[in-house]
């Protein structure tokens, strides 16, 4: 075998046993922060692991999958003031549309502090 199909295969064999053992050392913070209270939670650390894909960093959703689904743009000052808390949540666990539903994957604390992080990103416009 010469070195560049080596370094292919320890790749693959480190690809392979990750899927089996599951990458359990390698937890998401959505699992590590799902037992926490509210004010505990990293609520940034949630929204880039499970929301900037189509919502973007800064909540306006001029990202590639954001355009593409036609994500809501977070920021839009008359969609915050239009609507209310229990929508965000509403929102969030049922997933409207392309948006994907995260009931399952995230706790109870977990959401309704993303629903407050949601709030933050409220633009001045
Ligand atoms: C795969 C892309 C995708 C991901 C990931 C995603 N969203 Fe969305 N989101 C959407 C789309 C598309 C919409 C617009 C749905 C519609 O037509 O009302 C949306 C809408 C929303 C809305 C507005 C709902 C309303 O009632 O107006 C909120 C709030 C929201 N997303 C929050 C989040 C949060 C928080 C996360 C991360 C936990 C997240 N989204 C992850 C695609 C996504």
């Amino acid at each position: 075998m010469n070195a560049s199909k080596k370094i292919l295969f320890a790749a693959v064999a480190t690809g392979m046993a990750c899927l089996i053992s599951g990458c359990a050392s390698t937890d998401t913070l959505s699992k590590q922060q799902a037992d926490l209270p509210k004010d505990k939670i990293n609520a940034g650390g949630l929204f880039a692991e499970n929301c900037v894909r189509c919502h973007g960093t800064n909540g306006r959703a001029h990202t590639f999958h954001g355009i593409i689904l036609g994500a809501q743009n977070l920021t839009d000052a008359k969609w915050q003031i239009d609507t209310t808390d229990d929508e965000i949540i509403h929102a969030i666990k049922t997933g409207p549309h392309a948006m994907p539903e995260f009931d399952k994957k995230l706790s109870e604390s977990e959401i309704e502090a993303l629903a407050m992080y949601v709030r933050t990103l409220k633009a001045a416009n």
